[in-house]
Protein backbone atom coordinates (compact mmCIF):
# COMPACT_ATOMS: atom_id res chain seq x y z
CA UNK A 1 0.00 0.00 0.00
CA UNK A 2 1.59 3.27 -0.35
CA UNK A 3 0.99 6.75 1.02
CA UNK A 4 1.43 10.42 -0.25
CA UNK A 5 4.45 12.50 1.40
CA UNK A 6 3.37 16.13 0.71
CA UNK A 7 5.76 19.07 2.29
CA UNK A 8 2.90 22.30 1.81
CA UNK A 9 4.22 26.02 1.69
CA UNK A 10 5.03 26.08 -1.85
CA UNK A 11 3.18 28.19 -4.58
CA UNK A 12 1.97 26.32 -7.98
CA UNK A 13 2.51 27.60 -11.08
CA UNK A 14 2.49 26.44 -14.91
CA UNK A 15 0.08 24.67 -16.81
CA UNK A 16 -2.03 21.87 -16.07
CA UNK A 17 -3.77 19.44 -18.77
CA UNK A 18 -6.90 18.20 -17.67
CA UNK A 19 -8.41 14.94 -18.27
CA UNK A 20 -11.82 12.95 -19.54
CA UNK A 21 -13.97 13.13 -17.07
CA UNK A 22 -14.61 9.57 -15.18
CA UNK A 23 -18.03 9.60 -14.16
CA UNK A 24 -18.67 10.22 -18.35
CA UNK A 25 -16.26 7.73 -18.78
CA UNK A 26 -18.07 5.00 -16.96
CA UNK A 27 -21.30 4.95 -18.57
CA UNK A 28 -19.80 5.01 -21.91
CA UNK A 29 -17.97 2.17 -21.48
CA UNK A 30 -21.34 0.60 -20.20
CA UNK A 31 -23.42 1.80 -23.24
CA UNK A 32 -21.10 0.21 -25.90
CA UNK A 33 -22.66 -3.03 -24.73
CA UNK A 34 -25.57 -1.93 -25.93
CA UNK A 35 -24.68 -2.19 -29.88
CA UNK A 36 -22.70 -5.14 -31.69
CA UNK A 37 -20.32 -2.90 -33.45
CA UNK A 38 -16.96 -0.97 -32.25
CA UNK A 39 -17.24 1.86 -30.01
CA UNK A 40 -13.81 3.81 -29.72
CA UNK A 41 -13.70 6.54 -27.01
CA UNK A 42 -11.25 8.84 -26.53
CA UNK A 43 -9.95 11.14 -23.76
CA UNK A 44 -10.64 8.37 -21.28
CA UNK A 45 -8.57 9.27 -18.14
CA UNK A 46 -5.82 6.96 -16.45
CA UNK A 47 -7.99 5.46 -13.46
CA UNK A 48 -8.47 2.42 -11.75
CA UNK A 49 -12.21 2.71 -11.63
CA UNK A 50 -12.15 2.32 -15.50
CA UNK A 51 -9.84 -0.15 -15.98
CA UNK A 52 -12.33 -1.89 -13.46
CA UNK A 53 -15.60 -1.21 -15.42
CA UNK A 54 -12.98 -2.60 -18.85
CA UNK A 55 -12.71 -6.00 -16.66
CA UNK A 56 -16.16 -6.03 -15.85
CA UNK A 57 -17.09 -5.23 -19.89
CA UNK A 58 -14.17 -7.99 -20.65
CA UNK A 59 -15.64 -10.43 -18.20
CA UNK A 60 -18.80 -10.00 -19.97
CA UNK A 61 -18.14 -11.35 -23.45
CA UNK A 62 -16.85 -7.85 -24.65
CA UNK A 63 -13.69 -7.13 -26.95
CA UNK A 64 -11.64 -4.32 -24.43
CA UNK A 65 -8.74 -2.70 -26.47
CA UNK A 66 -7.14 -0.42 -24.24
CA UNK A 67 -4.88 1.90 -25.97
CA UNK A 68 -2.84 4.99 -24.34
CA UNK A 69 -5.93 7.27 -23.56
CA UNK A 70 -8.70 5.74 -25.49
CA UNK A 71 -10.93 1.93 -25.70
CA UNK A 72 -12.24 -0.11 -28.29
CA UNK A 73 -15.12 -1.80 -27.60
CA UNK A 74 -16.61 -4.52 -29.25
CA UNK A 75 -19.64 -6.62 -27.58
CA UNK A 76 -20.12 -8.66 -30.56
CA UNK A 77 -20.78 -12.45 -29.65
CA UNK A 78 -23.71 -13.54 -27.07
CA UNK A 79 -22.76 -11.85 -23.45
CA UNK A 80 -22.78 -13.64 -20.34
CA UNK A 81 -24.75 -10.60 -18.91
CA UNK A 82 -23.59 -11.19 -15.23
CA UNK A 83 -21.35 -8.34 -13.21
CA UNK A 84 -20.03 -10.28 -10.44
CA UNK A 85 -19.61 -8.98 -6.86
CA UNK A 86 -15.73 -9.11 -6.67
CA UNK A 87 -15.71 -6.47 -9.64
CA UNK A 88 -18.85 -4.84 -8.32
CA UNK A 89 -17.72 -4.81 -4.43
CA UNK A 90 -14.74 -2.56 -5.52
CA UNK A 91 -16.73 0.21 -7.85
CA UNK A 92 -20.11 0.61 -7.51
CA UNK A 93 -20.87 2.53 -10.76
CA UNK A 94 -21.07 -1.94 -12.05
CA UNK A 95 -24.38 -1.09 -11.74
CA UNK A 96 -24.56 0.97 -14.60
CA UNK A 97 -24.22 -2.49 -16.88
CA UNK A 98 -28.05 -3.03 -15.40
CA UNK A 99 -29.66 -1.17 -17.76
CA UNK A 100 -27.52 -2.30 -21.28
CA UNK A 101 -27.69 -5.73 -20.08
CA UNK A 102 -31.35 -5.75 -19.57
CA UNK A 103 -31.77 -3.95 -23.16
CA UNK A 104 -29.21 -5.73 -24.59
CA UNK A 105 -29.38 -9.10 -23.56
CA UNK A 106 -33.03 -9.34 -21.92
CA UNK A 107 -31.69 -10.14 -18.60
CA UNK A 108 -29.07 -8.93 -16.20
CA UNK A 109 -27.54 -10.55 -12.93
CA UNK A 110 -25.75 -7.63 -11.10
CA UNK A 111 -24.54 -8.07 -7.19
CA UNK A 112 -25.95 -5.61 -5.08
CA UNK A 113 -23.19 -2.77 -4.64
CA UNK A 114 -22.72 -2.48 -0.77
CA UNK A 115 -22.94 0.90 0.99
CA UNK A 116 -19.78 3.24 0.76
CA UNK A 117 -17.99 5.81 2.94
CA UNK A 118 -20.43 8.13 1.69
CA UNK A 119 -23.91 6.91 2.45
CA UNK A 120 -25.53 3.85 1.98
CA UNK A 121 -26.03 4.47 -1.75
CA UNK A 122 -29.13 2.62 -2.60
CA UNK A 123 -30.47 1.60 -5.84
CA UNK A 124 -34.13 1.26 -5.69
CA UNK A 125 -34.37 3.87 -8.72
CA UNK A 126 -32.37 2.16 -10.91
CA UNK A 127 -34.58 -1.14 -10.28
CA UNK A 128 -38.06 0.70 -10.13
CA UNK A 129 -37.01 2.35 -13.17
CA UNK A 130 -36.51 -1.10 -15.10
CA UNK A 131 -39.61 -2.47 -13.49
CA UNK A 132 -41.56 0.38 -15.08
CA UNK A 133 -39.69 -0.60 -18.38
CA UNK A 134 -41.98 -3.86 -17.94
CA UNK A 135 -38.66 -5.85 -16.58
CA UNK A 136 -39.10 -8.21 -14.01
CA UNK A 137 -37.00 -7.61 -10.69
CA UNK A 138 -35.54 -9.71 -7.86
CA UNK A 139 -33.03 -10.27 -5.52
CA UNK A 140 -31.44 -13.45 -4.80
CA UNK A 141 -27.76 -13.89 -2.44
CA UNK A 142 -27.00 -10.21 -2.92
CA UNK A 143 -27.29 -10.45 -6.28
CA UNK A 144 -30.38 -8.27 -8.29
CA UNK A 145 -31.54 -10.42 -11.51
CA UNK A 146 -33.73 -8.77 -14.13
CA UNK A 147 -35.07 -9.99 -16.84
CA UNK A 148 -36.82 -8.15 -19.54
CA UNK A 149 -40.10 -9.16 -21.02
CA UNK A 150 -39.85 -11.72 -23.82
CA UNK A 151 -40.44 -9.12 -26.73
CA UNK A 152 -37.78 -6.99 -24.55
CA UNK A 153 -38.19 -3.99 -22.66
CA UNK A 154 -41.55 -1.70 -23.22
CA UNK A 155 -41.23 2.06 -23.38
CA UNK A 156 -42.67 3.79 -19.59
CA UNK A 157 -43.06 7.02 -17.91
CA UNK A 158 -39.97 6.46 -15.35
CA UNK A 159 -40.51 9.13 -12.63
CA UNK A 160 -37.60 9.94 -10.11
CA UNK A 161 -38.41 10.78 -6.46
CA UNK A 162 -34.82 12.61 -6.34
CA UNK A 163 -32.48 13.38 -9.24
CA UNK A 164 -30.05 10.09 -9.69
CA UNK A 165 -27.30 10.32 -11.87
CA UNK A 166 -26.27 6.74 -12.43
CA UNK A 167 -29.95 6.35 -12.50
CA UNK A 168 -30.78 8.31 -15.05
CA UNK A 169 -27.83 7.57 -17.42
CA UNK A 170 -28.53 3.50 -16.27
CA UNK A 171 -32.41 3.93 -17.63
CA UNK A 172 -31.87 6.42 -20.40
CA UNK A 173 -28.81 2.96 -21.70
CA UNK A 174 -32.08 0.83 -21.54
CA UNK A 175 -35.05 3.21 -22.56
CA UNK A 176 -32.59 3.15 -26.15
CA UNK A 177 -33.53 -0.18 -27.14
CA UNK A 178 -37.33 -0.62 -25.41
CA UNK A 179 -39.96 -0.78 -27.66
CA UNK A 180 -42.11 2.59 -27.87
CA UNK A 181 -41.03 5.70 -26.07
CA UNK A 182 -40.19 6.52 -22.93
CA UNK A 183 -39.86 9.53 -20.70
CA UNK A 184 -37.69 9.59 -18.01
CA UNK A 185 -38.83 12.72 -15.89
CA UNK A 186 -37.16 14.50 -12.53
CA UNK A 187 -34.02 13.41 -14.37
CA UNK A 188 -30.23 14.18 -13.21
CA UNK A 189 -29.04 17.28 -15.74
CA UNK A 190 -25.44 17.09 -15.01
CA UNK A 191 -23.05 17.43 -18.26
CA UNK A 192 -22.10 14.02 -17.80
CA UNK A 193 -25.52 12.39 -18.68
CA UNK A 194 -25.50 14.96 -21.39
CA UNK A 195 -22.09 13.29 -22.71
CA UNK A 196 -23.59 10.13 -22.27
CA UNK A 197 -26.60 11.22 -24.51
CA UNK A 198 -24.53 12.62 -26.83
CA UNK A 199 -22.81 9.13 -27.55
CA UNK A 200 -25.99 7.55 -27.72
CA UNK A 201 -27.34 9.94 -30.67
CA UNK A 202 -24.09 9.22 -32.14
CA UNK A 203 -24.91 5.49 -31.22
CA UNK A 204 -28.40 5.77 -33.41
CA UNK A 205 -30.38 6.35 -30.16
CA UNK A 206 -33.37 8.67 -30.59
CA UNK A 207 -33.11 11.40 -27.41
CA UNK A 208 -34.57 14.31 -26.74
CA UNK A 209 -33.96 16.67 -23.42
CA UNK A 210 -30.77 15.66 -22.11
CA UNK A 211 -29.57 17.82 -19.76
CA UNK A 212 -33.07 19.00 -18.58
CA UNK A 213 -35.61 17.58 -16.18
CA UNK A 214 -37.33 15.35 -18.71
CA UNK A 215 -35.69 13.15 -21.35
CA UNK A 216 -37.92 11.50 -24.15
CA UNK A 217 -36.55 8.77 -25.73
CA UNK A 218 -38.12 6.60 -29.22
CA UNK A 219 -37.06 3.24 -28.82
CA UNK A 220 -35.13 1.75 -31.43
CA UNK A 221 -34.51 -1.93 -33.09
CA UNK A 222 -30.48 -1.58 -32.65
CA UNK A 223 -27.61 0.88 -32.19
CA UNK A 224 -24.67 1.01 -34.03
CA UNK A 225 -20.39 1.21 -33.97
CA UNK A 226 -19.73 4.99 -32.51
CA UNK A 227 -16.68 7.07 -32.57
CA UNK A 228 -16.86 9.87 -29.34
CA UNK A 229 -14.27 12.12 -27.26
CA UNK A 230 -15.40 12.01 -23.44
CA UNK A 231 -16.32 15.61 -21.92
CA UNK A 232 -12.96 17.01 -20.15
CA UNK A 233 -13.45 16.21 -15.91
CA UNK A 234 -15.35 19.31 -13.97
CA UNK A 235 -14.34 17.59 -11.11
CA UNK A 236 -10.34 17.58 -11.45
CA UNK A 237 -10.43 21.15 -12.71
CA UNK A 238 -11.79 22.32 -9.92
CA UNK A 239 -9.74 20.61 -7.63
CA UNK A 240 -6.86 22.23 -9.01
CA UNK A 241 -8.31 25.65 -9.25
CA UNK A 242 -8.51 24.75 -5.52
CA UNK A 243 -5.02 23.58 -4.89
CA UNK A 244 -4.02 26.88 -6.64
CA UNK A 245 -6.00 29.05 -4.43
CA UNK A 246 -4.48 27.37 -1.43
CA UNK A 247 -1.33 27.17 -2.31
CA UNK A 248 -0.78 30.48 -4.32
CA UNK A 249 0.57 30.81 -7.08
CA UNK A 250 -0.92 31.14 -11.00
CA UNK A 251 -2.38 27.96 -12.67
CA UNK A 252 -3.10 27.41 -15.91
CA UNK A 253 -5.79 24.49 -16.70
CA UNK A 254 -6.28 23.64 -20.01
CA UNK A 255 -8.42 21.50 -22.38
CA UNK A 256 -11.16 21.91 -19.59
CA UNK A 257 -14.83 22.95 -20.21
CA UNK A 258 -15.57 26.69 -18.33
CA UNK A 259 -19.53 26.26 -18.69
CA UNK A 260 -19.25 22.82 -16.72
CA UNK A 261 -17.73 24.24 -13.92
CA UNK A 262 -19.87 27.71 -13.60
CA UNK A 263 -21.05 26.53 -9.93
CA UNK A 264 -17.83 26.45 -8.32
CA UNK A 265 -16.06 29.59 -10.28
CA UNK A 266 -18.92 31.72 -9.40
CA UNK A 267 -18.58 30.27 -5.51
CA UNK A 268 -14.60 30.57 -5.99
CA UNK A 269 -14.76 34.02 -7.36
CA UNK A 270 -17.10 35.38 -4.73
CA UNK A 271 -14.74 33.90 -1.86
CA UNK A 272 -12.30 35.86 -3.79
CA UNK A 273 -10.51 34.14 -5.94
CA UNK A 274 -9.34 35.47 -9.24
CA UNK A 275 -10.48 32.91 -12.19
CA UNK A 276 -10.41 34.16 -15.65
CA UNK A 277 -10.84 32.41 -18.79
CA UNK A 278 -9.32 33.18 -22.35
CA UNK A 279 -11.54 30.77 -24.30
CA UNK A 280 -14.12 28.37 -23.37
CA UNK A 281 -11.72 25.22 -22.30
CA UNK A 282 -9.07 27.03 -20.39
CA UNK A 283 -9.17 28.39 -17.10
CA UNK A 284 -6.33 30.61 -15.26
CA UNK A 285 -6.39 31.18 -11.66
CA UNK A 286 -4.72 33.96 -10.73
CA UNK A 287 -2.66 34.89 -7.13
CA UNK A 288 -5.88 35.21 -4.38
CA UNK A 289 -5.15 37.97 -3.16
CA UNK A 290 -7.05 37.62 0.71
CA UNK A 291 -9.79 34.60 0.79
CA UNK A 292 -13.16 35.49 2.09
CA UNK A 293 -15.72 33.09 3.82
CA UNK A 294 -18.78 32.26 1.64
CA UNK A 295 -21.37 29.52 2.46
CA UNK A 296 -22.14 26.79 0.52
CA UNK A 297 -24.48 24.20 -0.11
CA UNK A 298 -24.54 20.99 -2.52
CA UNK A 299 -26.95 20.82 -5.25
CA UNK A 300 -27.99 18.28 -8.19
CA UNK A 301 -26.35 20.19 -11.36
CA UNK A 302 -26.78 23.11 -11.68
CA UNK A 303 -26.21 23.43 -8.67
CA UNK A 304 -23.06 23.47 -6.47
CA UNK A 305 -21.62 19.90 -7.30
CA UNK A 306 -21.42 17.42 -4.18
CA UNK A 307 -17.96 15.95 -5.48
CA UNK A 308 -16.91 20.06 -4.79
CA UNK A 309 -17.68 20.17 -0.94
CA UNK A 310 -14.65 18.27 0.70
CA UNK A 311 -12.30 19.99 -1.16
CA UNK A 312 -14.13 23.66 -1.02
CA UNK A 313 -14.00 22.60 2.74
CA UNK A 314 -10.51 22.88 2.63
CA UNK A 315 -11.09 26.05 0.87
CA UNK A 316 -12.64 27.26 3.48
CA UNK A 317 -10.64 26.92 6.30
CA UNK A 318 -7.77 29.58 5.24
CA UNK A 319 -10.38 32.08 4.45
CA UNK A 320 -11.05 34.90 7.16
CA UNK A 321 -14.86 34.28 8.78
CA UNK A 322 -17.36 31.69 9.17
CA UNK A 323 -18.34 29.24 5.73
CA UNK A 324 -21.63 27.25 6.56
CA UNK A 325 -21.28 24.08 4.27
CA UNK A 326 -24.25 22.29 3.79
CA UNK A 327 -23.87 18.54 2.03
CA UNK A 328 -27.86 17.74 0.89
CA UNK A 329 -26.73 14.87 -1.86
CA UNK A 330 -25.14 12.13 0.89
CA UNK A 331 -25.85 11.64 4.47
CA UNK A 332 -22.23 10.98 5.29
CA UNK A 333 -19.88 13.65 3.44
CA UNK A 334 -17.83 14.86 5.97
CA UNK A 335 -15.16 11.84 6.63
CA UNK A 336 -12.70 14.52 5.62
CA UNK A 337 -13.91 16.95 8.61
CA UNK A 338 -12.08 14.94 11.07
CA UNK A 339 -8.44 14.78 8.96
CA UNK A 340 -9.26 18.39 8.35
CA UNK A 341 -9.47 18.99 11.93
CA UNK A 342 -6.27 16.86 12.91
CA UNK A 343 -4.13 19.69 10.60
CA UNK A 344 -5.62 22.64 12.56
CA UNK A 345 -8.78 22.86 11.19
CA UNK A 346 -11.41 24.57 12.96
CA UNK A 347 -14.53 22.90 11.82
CA UNK A 348 -18.04 22.20 13.64
CA UNK A 349 -20.61 19.67 12.27
CA UNK A 350 -24.59 19.73 13.00
CA UNK A 351 -26.28 17.17 11.39
CA UNK A 352 -25.88 17.87 7.34
CA UNK A 353 -24.28 21.48 8.05
CA UNK A 354 -20.09 21.81 8.28
CA UNK A 355 -19.56 25.59 10.35
CA UNK A 356 -16.00 26.31 8.98
CA UNK A 357 -13.90 29.02 11.04
CA UNK A 358 -11.18 30.72 9.39
CA UNK A 359 -8.34 31.46 8.77
CA UNK A 360 -6.88 27.93 11.27
CA UNK A 361 -2.83 27.89 10.83
CA UNK A 362 -2.65 24.36 9.18
CA UNK A 363 0.29 22.38 10.44
CA UNK A 364 1.35 18.91 8.62
CA UNK A 365 0.82 15.53 10.19
CA UNK A 366 -0.37 11.86 8.83
CA UNK A 367 -3.71 11.99 7.72
CA UNK A 368 -6.23 8.66 6.51
CA UNK A 369 -7.71 8.79 3.07
CA UNK A 370 -11.56 7.44 3.20
CA UNK A 371 -13.32 8.48 0.02
CA UNK A 372 -12.04 9.62 -3.18
CA UNK A 373 -12.84 13.80 -2.55
CA UNK A 374 -12.29 13.46 0.67
CA UNK A 375 -8.60 12.28 0.26
CA UNK A 376 -8.43 15.01 -2.59
CA UNK A 377 -9.20 17.56 0.08
CA UNK A 378 -6.73 16.47 2.43
CA UNK A 379 -4.34 16.93 -0.29
CA UNK A 380 -5.17 20.15 -1.04
CA UNK A 381 -5.46 21.20 2.75
CA UNK A 382 -1.22 19.77 2.65
CA UNK A 383 -0.37 22.30 0.28
CA UNK A 384 -1.22 25.14 2.57
CA UNK A 385 -0.18 23.65 5.62
CA UNK A 386 3.04 23.88 7.72
CA UNK A 387 5.60 20.94 7.01
CA UNK A 388 4.85 17.78 6.03
CA UNK A 389 1.43 15.71 5.66
CA UNK A 390 1.38 11.65 4.57
CA UNK A 391 -1.75 10.87 3.16
CA UNK A 392 -2.40 7.21 3.47
CA UNK A 393 -4.72 4.93 1.66
CA UNK A 394 -3.85 7.14 -1.08
CA UNK A 395 -5.77 4.02 -3.55
CA UNK A 396 -8.81 5.95 -3.13
CA UNK A 397 -7.23 8.68 -5.21
CA UNK A 398 -6.44 6.07 -7.86
CA UNK A 399 -9.35 5.22 -8.38
CA UNK A 400 -10.62 8.64 -9.33
CA UNK A 401 -7.85 10.79 -10.22
CA UNK A 402 -5.42 10.81 -13.59
CA UNK A 403 -1.73 11.18 -12.21
CA UNK A 404 -2.66 13.52 -9.33
CA UNK A 405 0.55 13.46 -7.93
CA UNK A 406 2.73 14.22 -11.59
CA UNK A 407 0.30 16.88 -12.23
CA UNK A 408 0.64 18.66 -8.94
CA UNK A 409 4.33 18.19 -8.76
CA UNK A 410 4.58 19.28 -12.85
CA UNK A 411 3.38 22.98 -11.32
CA UNK A 412 5.92 23.04 -7.64
CA UNK A 413 4.30 20.68 -5.71
CA UNK A 414 6.35 18.53 -3.19
CA UNK A 415 4.71 14.86 -3.60
CA UNK A 416 6.41 11.70 -3.18
CA UNK A 417 4.99 8.55 -2.71
CA UNK A 418 6.13 5.90 0.40
CA UNK A 419 5.71 2.58 0.41
CA UNK A 420 3.99 1.19 4.12
C1 LIG B 1 -22.89 9.90 -9.18
O1 LIG B 1 -23.13 8.91 -8.19
C2 LIG B 1 -21.39 10.10 -9.21
N1 LIG B 1 -20.74 8.86 -9.61
C3 LIG B 1 -20.89 10.55 -7.83
O2 LIG B 1 -19.50 10.80 -7.94
C4 LIG B 1 -21.61 11.84 -7.47
O3 LIG B 1 -21.21 12.23 -6.16
C5 LIG B 1 -23.13 11.63 -7.50
O4 LIG B 1 -23.51 11.13 -8.81
C6 LIG B 1 -23.89 12.92 -7.24
O5 LIG B 1 -23.54 13.88 -8.17
C7 LIG B 1 -20.72 8.52 -10.92
O6 LIG B 1 -21.24 9.22 -11.77
C8 LIG B 1 -20.02 7.24 -11.27
P1 LIG B 1 -26.91 9.66 -7.27
P2 LIG B 1 -24.61 8.25 -8.07
O7 LIG B 1 -27.64 8.46 -7.70
O8 LIG B 1 -25.27 8.24 -9.39
C9 LIG B 1 -29.71 8.55 -3.61
C10 LIG B 1 -17.27 10.67 -7.30
O9 LIG B 1 -16.69 11.14 -6.32
N2 LIG B 1 -30.16 7.42 -4.42
O10 LIG B 1 -27.06 10.91 -8.08
O11 LIG B 1 -24.46 6.98 -7.34
C11 LIG B 1 -28.23 8.46 -3.23
O12 LIG B 1 -28.06 7.69 -2.06
C12 LIG B 1 -18.61 10.00 -7.14
O13 LIG B 1 -16.84 10.73 -8.49
C13 LIG B 1 -31.20 6.62 -3.96
O14 LIG B 1 -31.72 6.82 -2.86
O15 LIG B 1 -25.36 9.31 -7.15
C14 LIG B 1 -27.87 9.92 -3.01
O16 LIG B 1 -28.26 10.30 -1.71
C15 LIG B 1 -19.00 9.91 -5.69
N3 LIG B 1 -31.64 5.60 -4.73
C16 LIG B 1 -28.73 10.66 -4.04
O17 LIG B 1 -29.79 9.74 -4.40
C17 LIG B 1 -31.10 5.33 -5.97
O18 LIG B 1 -31.56 4.40 -6.65
C18 LIG B 1 -28.00 11.05 -5.33
O19 LIG B 1 -27.26 9.93 -5.73
C19 LIG B 1 -30.05 6.15 -6.42
C20 LIG B 1 -29.60 7.19 -5.65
Amino acid sequence: MQAMRISGGRPLSGHIKISGAKNAALPALAASLLAREPVLLRRMPNVVDIRTMANLLASIGAGVEARPDSYLIQAAGDLDPVAPYELVKTMRASSLVLGPLAARCGRARVSLPGGCAIGSRPIDMHLDGLKTLGATVRQDHGYIEAVAPSGGLIGGRIQFRRPTVTGTEDLLMAATLANGESVLENAACEPEVVDLADLLTKMGARIDGAGTPTIRVDGVDELTGAEHAIIPDRIETGTYLIAGALAGGELSLEGTCRQHLEPVIAKMRQAGCLIESPDDSTLVLRQTPQLLSVDVTTREHPGFPTDMQAQFMALMTQAEGTSNVVETVFENRFMHVLELQRMGADITIGGNTAVVRGKAALTGTDVMASDLRASASLVLAALAANGTTTVHRIYHLQRGYDRLAEKLTGVGASIEFIDE
